[in-house]
């Protein structure tokens, strides 16, 4: 095997804009990293499809990514994280990193009366992820885990904020509030962009817990001990592929988080 260079991109996936919040992360931490990115929004939303459907999508992006030159993948999607990590980390030789555990691992630090909500795709919620994660490490700690179907296609249409989503937010956000829970995982990489509606239906008592900064932070130390960190010298731009419309990924992603580079964004159809 070809030792991994430091110049080599850090591939990114997820069903759609969603991983955005995860790659917008490695842009604040990692400045010298240049990102490849693949959003699967032929296929979005995730949340709805079989384990064998996200095993497969999660294998052929992992496959185009590797193929590009990714030193190290991020899968930057909680619903693929969930069901497909272990059987991407078997086949693949380069390091692929999740958002579960890194979510987990910081809800465990944050919360005070150890009753965690988690908010997530139907597929994340039916898998038992996090709560499986959450007692791995804590037994004690309880887990009220809510499906959100309706976020995804609001985020995914540039809608995060207003009447609708508001009402879709208190919807699945009330009853964990009731529960008395007083940390949130957004177990979504979607729902970061929702993140001001989700604080004002929990209140300020509730802590939210965005995995992205956990994640890069494990990124990082997964790249400093395989010698492919960059230093500030190579950087250049990102790329973007999308295997849907491109004019709407760029219009949203130029709407949520603004970088020139999205108005690049190819179309890639993998299948
Ligand atoms: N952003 C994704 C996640 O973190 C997927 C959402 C979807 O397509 O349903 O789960």
């Amino acid at each position: 095997m070809r030792a991994v260079q430091p110049v080599q991109p850090v591939g990114v996936f997820d069903s759609g804009i969603g991983g955005l919040t995860v790659a917008r992360e490695i842009i604040r931490q990692l400045p010298a990293e240049t990102i490849i990115y693949y959003g699967d929004t032929a296929h979005v939303p995730y949340g709805s499809r079989t384990v064998e459907e996200l095993r497969e999508f999660a294998d052929t992006i992992t496959a185009f990514l590797i193929a590009r030159g990714a030193k190290a993948i991020v899968d930057a999607c909680n619903t693929t994280s969930a069901v497909a990590l272990p059987y991407l980390k078997k086949k693949y030789s380069v390091p692929i990193i999740g958002v579960i555990e890194p979510g987990v691992t910081e809800a465990l630090r944050a919360t005070r009366n150890g009753r965690i909500g988690v908010i997530a795709t139907e597929a994340t919620v039916a898998s038992n992820a996090h709560e499986k994660a959450i007692h791995a490490l804590a037994g004690e700690v309880r887990v009220f885990a809510r499906a959100c179907p309706k976020l995804v296609p609001l985020v995914e249409a540039g809608l995060v904020s207003g009447p609708e989503v508001e009402a879709a937010v208190a919807e699945y956000v009330q009853p964990l509030i009731e529960a008395g829970i007083d940390t949130l995982i957004l177990g979504c990489t979607h729902y970061p962009f929702l993140a001001p509606v989700i604080q004002e239906v929990a209140g300020p008592g509730v802590t939210l817990i965005d995995p992205a900064a956990a994640t890069v932070r494990e990124l990082k130390q997964v790249l400093a001990a395989g010698g492919g960190l960059r230093g500030a010298h190579y950087s250049k731009a990102h790329s973007f592929f999308v295997s849907g419309d491109a004019r709407l990924f760029t219009r949203v992603g130029m709407q949520l988080v603004g970088w020139p580079e999205l108005k690049g964004v190819r179309q890639l159809k993998l299948d």
